[in-house]
């Protein structure tokens, strides 16, 4: 078992779907997590269930696209736990249906850019200067199998977003390796959150898990699972991977 007692953790996007799997597993392995969103309610609600739990969390707030709202929320969060050393840049998401490129914004296209590589820009660049000041840290990034498997049916803005995310953090990963911070990312297929529960129809659901050598969708634990892995202990040696969590629909 995994254990992150001592650590603490900022799990951003946390206030539901995958993060809020993410934070609940890492408060469950012993981390202070730092439970984030914009909608301060809804992770309340994920702070109650680790507690609840028998875990400690934090929520903080901020609009990740804004590096002084991230600054502020850094700021609470060390008065109330101290230095974070596991960052899960987690937070993003496709804000444009897939369909032809000319057919998108520049508006919406520079939307997916902003929500995805410019927020996880922004939430490393403050978080890293501690880390390697203190000469340890942990990063983990959030890809997606869109940027994996170029397809004709992908969001484009948010799959070329992604591809970003996955070179920012190998780039990472290289720069910080020699002041003791690992940089990774996770690049899940589809996972059922409660937003995909919603939004795909069962029998379509059915459809896309008998693409995937492993017959079923992901589930946010599946990629919290994961993200322990990259986060603990038991990946010491491993930095710059893109790990895919994908019930083998990316076979790279
Ligand atoms: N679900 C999937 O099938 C899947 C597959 C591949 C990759 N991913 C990636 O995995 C991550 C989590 O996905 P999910 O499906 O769990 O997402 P979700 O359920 O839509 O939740 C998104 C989270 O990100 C936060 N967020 C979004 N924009 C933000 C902003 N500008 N500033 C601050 N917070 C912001 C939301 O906060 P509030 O709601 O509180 O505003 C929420 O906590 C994303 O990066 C996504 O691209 C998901």
């Amino acid at each position: 078992m995994t254990d992150l007692s001592g650590h603490v953790a900022l799990v951003t996007g946390s206030s539901r779907g995958i993060g809020a799997a993410v934070a609940e597993r890492f408060a469950a392995a012993g981390a202070a997590v730092v439970v984030h969103g914009r909608d301060a309610q809804r992770a309340e609600h994920v702070r109650g269930r680790i507690a609840d739990a028998g875990g400690t969390a934090l929520v903080v707030t901020a609009d990740l696209t804004i590096l002084d709202e991230i600054e502020a929320m850094r700021s609470v969060a060390e008065a109330e736990f101290g230095s974070v050393d596991i960052v899960v840049a987690n937070a993003g998401g496709s804000p444009v249906k897939p369909g032809p490129l000319e057919e998108m914004t520049e508006q919406d296209f520079r939307a997916a850019v902003d929500v995805n590589l410019v927020a996880t820009f922004l939430t490393l660049k403050s978080f890293l200067p501690g880390m390697k000041q203190r000469g340890r840290g942990n990063i983990v990034t959030m890809s997606s199998a869109a940027a994996r498997r170029p397809d004709a049916r992908s969001p484009v803005a948010y799959a070329a977003a992604k591809a970003g995310v996955e070179l920012l953090t190998r780039d990472l990963a290289a720069q910080a390796g020699p002041f003791g911070v690992r940089v990774n990312c996770l690049a899940p297929e589809t996972v059922l959150t409660e937003r995909n529960l919603e939004r795909i129809p069962v029998a379509m659901q059915d459809q896309m898990a008998a693409a995937h050598p492993i017959r079923r969708l992901g589930t946010p634990r599946d990629v919290a699972d994961a993200a322990l892995f990259l986060a603990g202990p038991d990946s010491g040696w491993i930095t710059g991977v893109v790990l895919d969590v994908a019930g083998g629909a990316v076979l790279a």
